[in-house]
């Protein structure tokens, strides 16, 4: 326990004075990993943030200058992408890429632009199957690998020779499944953007081995870092998901940073806000995760043994009732990984869920006609049957700017009023950023560092001078592709 007098402490050392999220953890029946057992907070600053970032078309034209063609981001899962020729559109901005599979199973992404007078070879957010990509106003073409395949009357462009017309490339990575372009032929590995740290987290999860089960994408009417940072921190918890609180550890969730790409949190479920402490009991937050569950009896949630706690009753009939619906087994899973959210923030735009009962993937990127507007994606990633079976890949669910996140097919009803009461939020935000006369936003220390450390990782990107095209260092050419 944390009691100690914030007065005396200096900026960032203060904590909610209730037990700790390492502590609950420690109590657990099956015992968590390094990677969740672990603490990596520092102080990084008290000072506010300009509001301009999120209200002004130039901020958000600097971070398509400078900050988006040079940051590793997630384009498709691999099973998006799983035979030659298969392809995915990735959009971000005005940036397009065509990530595509190669006969050896590589996997390259192409700018999809055509290189006669500029058409796009691809509807943006597409994907599909090819044997090559024809570009739909004169005819020129290219095979998958990118080398040109075509130009028609090329007795009339003896200064454009096809051998040289190879379609500029951004580099790949793929990572637990994942896969990742960056669009910057000088940008870091993915492995060294992560960090050590980072990249042992991403590798202890396995994440190759889930697929996704649901796909649901969302246009949300704020600027993009609005919608992302609403999924930074636990603090809003109360306020906004009151339905949560009874048995969310929310003010005394963890915050970490790794680096200057990662950060993340781990909020605890199964155990009372420490905003609630004294008005609910064990059996309380027991009874609201198992009313209306069916493996509860009659309907009727049990009563918990005598000093027998919410939380390892949870845990276990989570993983009982989880392993009999989805023939998976989770003997290798501690009880934090079960019950406890873990969102992870790879900048610039992705979040990783990585535990089992919020097993999701968020991507958020702006809508480049409008910098008030963004796209908020959310991928549910499950463990792959033991059986061996290779289940469908969900195909993405384009909902409505008006639709409820609930009416997407499939999507767990209280998880969509959860996304809903989000959504009201940066609504108001936004348009309460334009009309406050205060022209900046301040900052916790602790529950929302993570958001100064995603938003010192933007002022780093949008100060460096704009990203310069080079189509002669990236072309795909005949013999050299790599
Ligand atoms: S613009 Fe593509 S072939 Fe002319
Ligand atoms: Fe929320």
């Amino acid at each position: 326990m944390n009691y100690a007098d914030p007065k005396r402490l200096k900026p960032g050392e203060a904590r909610c004075p209730a037990i700790t999220t390492q502590e609950i953890i420690a109590g657990d029946a099956h015992p968590a990993p390094e990677w969740v057992r672990s603490e990596s907070y520092t102080f990084l600053g008290d000072e506010d943030f300009s509001s301009d970032r999120y209200t002004t078309a130039e901020f958000a034209e600097r971070e398509v200058a400078s900050m988006w063609p040079r940051t590793w981001q997630f384009a498709c899962r691999e099973e998006h992408i799983p035979e030659a020729g298969d392809y995915v559109v990735y959009d971000v901005g005005p940036y397009s890429l065509i990530v595509t599979r190669q006969e050896d199973g590589s996997i390259r992404a192409h700018h999809n632009a055509c290189l006669h007078r500029g058409t796009k070879l691809r509807h943006s957010g597409t994907e599909g199957n090819a044997t090559e990509f024809r570009c739909p106003f004169h005819g020129w073409s290219w095979n998958v690998d990118g080398t040109c395949k075509t130009v028609l009357c090329d007795w009339d462009l003896p200064h454009a020779p096809k051998e040289e017309q190879g379609l500029p490339q951004a580099r790949v990575a793929t990572l637990g499944g994942f896969v990742f372009v960056n669009m910057d032929p000088d940008a870091p590995s993915l492995e060294d953007y992560m960090g050590p740290e980072a990249l042992a987290h991403f590798k202890a999860w396995h994440l190759e081995d889930r697929y996704t089960f649901l796909h649901v994408m969302k246009r949300l009417p704020c600027n993009w870092k609005l919608n992302q940072e609403a999924f930074h921190e636990a603090y809003h918890v109360l306020a906004t998901h009151p339905q949560v609180s009874p048995s969310n550890g929310d003010a005394n969730s963890q915050y970490d940073t790794y680096g200057e790409h990662l950060n993340r949190f781990i909020s605890t479920l199964g155990v009372v806000s420490p905003h609630l402490y004294g008005k609910i009991t064990e059996q309380d937050v027991f009874e609201q995760f198992t009313i209306g569950d069916p493996t509860s009896l009659d309907g009727k949630p049990r009563q918990l043994a005598p000093g027998e706690t919410a939380r390892a009753a949870m845990a276990k009939m989570y993983r009982d009732s989880f392993e009999a619906a989805n023939n998976a087994d989770l003997s290798a899973y501690s009880d934090s990984e079960l019950l406890d959210c873990f969102s992870y923030n790879l900048f610039p735009n992705m979040f990783i869920f990585p535990g089992i009962s919020l097993p999701m993937v968020y991507r958020f990127r702006p809508d480049p006609r409008d910098h008030r507007k963004s796209f908020y994606e959310v991928l549910f990633l499950r463990p792959l049957p033991t059986d061996g079976s290779q289940p469908v890949t969900a195909e993405c669910q384009v909902l409505e700017d008006h639709q409820s996140f609930k009416e997407a097919e499939g999507m767990p009803p209280a998880f969509g009023d959860i996304l809903d009461q989000d959504t009201d939020n940066l609504f108001l935000q936004q348009e309460g950023l334009e009309a406050s006369m205060k022209d900046s936003i301040t900052l916790a220390n602790y529950q929302e560092v993570r958001i100064r450390h995603f938003e010192q990782a933007i002022d780093r990107y949008v100060a460096m001078p704009p990203f310069r095209k080079d189509w002669q260092r990236t072309r795909a050419c005949p013999g050299t592709c790599g």
